[in-house]
């Protein structure tokens, strides 16, 4: 669809325009401020404002109740209660240049006109480019946080803020106000974002974009404990409402918020000229890259508070601050092709390969198209009309990483297309095996999967391959000397099949050292034809071989009876991390219950009335398990498996020791550092016995806040009560 220039809209077309403008910009409101998913980039949004602006600017009467001029920003997301801030939260101007900096502080001195000899201090200090959060202490707790929101009301996440350790529960030294909000940014590290990406990816779970969409994503839970799993981190910078100034300067208010407990940003100093503030800019952009975690400009702030009250506010902003913005590093190159790879689970996901451009000092040549949907999104005429970016084999794009390690494309330029170019065709067959692939429905949202999937599952050479990968990885069986890259010739040359054939290795001695034998070979020829040498000591190359064969099979058979839930998540059936795969070998004891458990529940019509409930396992792992189970080709995968692997039945390592021993304890109220069956599973490993109800027989009763009935008739009854903190300091595990 091209859109039509305003100028030559009727009065009708001009309304239903605009119509749709305010459907489509609250769509993409709710998904930037809601759901911290946005789907297209800010310029392609600034667009459809302007339009929108332009068509009303020319048609006023035409102005609509829900034109997106009339508000700014999205309503908090349903689910989490509103709060009010007792002080809005603001937002920064930005700076681009020097000039807009030296600018800024002229403003200042003029303002302060008067006092000729006033020496205005500034501070300097990293932007995170995470979520903001205001946090309330009263005496000294922690008792209410929320996000940003539009500014005025945020959302009440307070027990998820709970979960993220760089927020203290209590504030620690003296002189704190009586009631203070603390506000700082909330964000995700690299190494916390790559790894969880990869728990997503070795259960088939869904994909994250970048580090501070997934940090916004993870605040944004209904349970805290998923949250909590996210290891999010905390930097505090600012406040909101007070009872008294924590200090006379921002710089020392920033340094009391260090004393009370907080993390801050080791990278604030004080500077009192432009080159000063200049200077620290470039110090602390050199220290980019280094730092761990995404920073996307350097905050200056007036530092004495009396010059900040004086100085003052513009709608939404302080005029005593300023955000000086790193420019984004981009580069020009071209799409040489579009790879799909097939992920384990079956993932069809879509590569663009480049000619390798460096970017910020690193050389890029692979960038990730995410998935289907992301690869479509330009008219004929280069409009976006979308979600996502049109990108076409032979296209020039502009890259991006904007401080991030994760390269993008920012936009196409469409000018440059080849006249040959045509929208990129996903493919509706598996690139591997050729089986269809296809795009669930979501069972939860009703909505399509964003990502297409082999259906091929077993006959499906690279999931089949991922499998094995997975099967043998660090979490699952952990097979020493077994890794990607003998999987891989394994597969090739047709040894391993599935993960049982790896046990009958040892049988198949001599294929298996052919196998090794001519890689060996082969990386010899490869070598020898780079450096021009010829070669040397083939025969001692192939004799380290053998012995390094006794080692592997020593460490296969080592693997012969796994943990019980190394086991289950070594099978990689879709949804079934680590975590679950605990859970599920607590809950099942042996391999032979959960197949059998599995099985039925496959068969059932409503899988409720097999599968047990269980904390922490919801539908979609009961039907991931239906899948897995259900489908016979997995049969005699499995069968043949444990016909080499037996793995142990799960026993509760019981400690007769510990002071909880042979007591009966209840938990009752949230608990908000643990699950409910890990306190349960956790009491019962140091030998105690937990009770639903509180009776003559309880020894100590475990409460959390909103305890109600249990926790009065412990008080009658003289039963001990201690909150979840005590507990762990009791058990050892605080
Ligand atoms: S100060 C009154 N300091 O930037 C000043 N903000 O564009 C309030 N941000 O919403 C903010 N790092 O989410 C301040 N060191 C820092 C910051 C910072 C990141 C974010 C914050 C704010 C946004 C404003």
């Amino acid at each position: 669809m091209s859109e039509k220039p305003v100028e030559s809209l009727s009065k009708g077309e001009a309304a239903e325009e605009l119509k749709r403008l305010a459907a489509e910009i609250a769509e993409h409101d709710r998904r930037y401020h809601t759901e911290d998913a946005p789907t297209i980039s800010d310029a392609e949004y600034d667009a459809l404002a302007r339009r929108n602006l332009a068509i009303e600017e020319r048609f006023p009467d035409l102005l609509r109740d829900d034109s997106p001029s009339r508000r700014v920003g999205a309503p908090p997301a349903e689910g989490f209660a509103k709060v009010r801030h007792a002080v809005p939260m603001l937002s920064l101007a930005k700076a681009y240049t020097d000039q807009d900096v030296t600018d800024f502080i002229e403003r200042g001195r003029r303002f302060f006109d008067r006092d000729k000899d006033l020496d205005i201090a500034f501070t300097a200090e990293p932007k995170i480019d995470g979520l903001s959060a205001s946090l309330r202490y009263e005496n000294g707790m922690f008792v209410q946080g929320a996000t940003r929101g539009d500014g005025a009301v945020g959302e009440d996440i307070t027990a998820n803020l709970k979960t993220i350790v760089d927020i203290p529960k209590t504030l620690k030294g003296s002189g704190w106000p009586e009631t203070i909000e603390i506000r700082g940014e909330v964000y995700m590290t690299y190494a916390e974002f790559e790894a969880l990406k990869q728990r997503s990816a070795a259960v088939g779970g869904q994909d994250y974009v970048n580090p501070r969409n997934t940090a916004a994503g993870s605040l944004r839970q209904k349970d805290p404990s998923v949250t909590a799993s996210r290891n999010l981190k905390f930097f505090a910078y600012a406040w909101g409402y007070t009872t008294a100034d924590p200090a006379p300067t921002q710089f020392e208010a920033v340094r009391k918020f260090g004393e009370w407990g907080f993390k801050i940003s080791p990278l604030m100093v004080r500077a009192r000229s432009v080159e000063d503030l200049i200077d620290q800019y470039h110090r602390i952009e050199e220290q980019r890259s280094s730092l761990g975690y995404d920073i996307d400009g350097v905050v200056y702030k007036v530092d004495q508070l009396e010059l900040q009250r004086r100085w003052g506010f513009v709608t939404g902003e302080p005029r005593w601050a300023v955000a000086h913005k790193f420019p984004a590093e981009q580069a020009m190159t071209t799409v040489e092709k579009i790879d799909i790879q097939v992920g384990r689970t079956g993932t069809l996901a879509p590569v663009a390969r480049l000619a390798p451009i460096t970017v910020g000092g690193v050389v890029v040549e692979n960038v990730t198209l995410h998935n289907e949907d992301y690869i479509k999104g330009f008219d004929s005429n280069g409009q976006p009309i979308r979600d996502g970016i049109d990108v076409r084999i032979g296209d020039t794009v502009v890259i991006q990483r904007a401080g991030d390690v994760i390269p993008q494309i920012v936009s196409v330029v469409v000018d440059k297309r080849p006249a040959a170019a045509v929208p990129y065709e996903f493919p509706h067959s598996c690139p591997v095996c050729g089986s269809p692939a296809t795009r669930e429905i979501n069972e939860k949202t009703g909505k399509e999967d964003s990502r297409r999937r082999c259906t091929g599952e077993l006959i499906c050479a690279a999931q089949a391959i991922e499998r094995l990968r997975h099967f043998v990885s660090r979490g699952a069986l952990d097979i020493e000397g077994l890794g990607a890259e003998n999987i891989d010739l394994f597969f090739n040359s047709g040894l391993v099949k599935t993960a049982a054939d790896i046990f009958t290795l040892r049988d198949r001695r001599p294929a298996v050292t052919r196998a090794l034998a001519e890689r060996r070979e082969e990386q010899a020829r490869l070598r020898e034809e780079a450096s021009g040498k010829t070669r040397k000591n083939v025969r001692g190359v192939e004799e380290r071989n053998y012995e390094g064969l006794d080692k592997l099979f020593a460490a296969i058979d080592a693997r012969r009876e796994p943990e019980l839930d190394r086991f289950i998540f070594a099978l990689g059936i879709r949804h079934i991390g680590e975590t679950t795969a605990a859970v599920l070998a607590r809950q099942f004891s042996t391999i032979e219950e959960l197949i059998g458990v599995g099985k039925e529940t496959a068969k059932a019509e409503d899988p409720h009335t097999v599968f047990p409930s269980i904390n922490g396992i919801g539908d979609t792992v009961i039907n991931a398990l239906r899948d897995f189970f259900g489908n016979e080709r997995n049969d005699d995968v499995l069968d043949a498996l444990l016909a080499q692997v037996h793995p142990k039945p799960y026993v509760m390592e019981i400690s007769d020791d510990s002071e909880v021993a042979g007591k009966t304890i209840v938990f009752t109220g949230t608990l908000e550092k643990m699950t409910r069956s890990e306190a349960k599973a956790m009491a019962e490993r140091l030998g105690a016995k937990v009770a639903g109800s509180v009776s003559a027989k309880t020894d100590l009763l475990v409460a959390g806040p909103g305890a109600g009935s249990k926790l009065k008739l412990a008080g009658e009854l003289g039963v001990e009560v201690i909150d979840e903190d005590t507990w762990l300091q009791r058990v050892g595990k605080a």
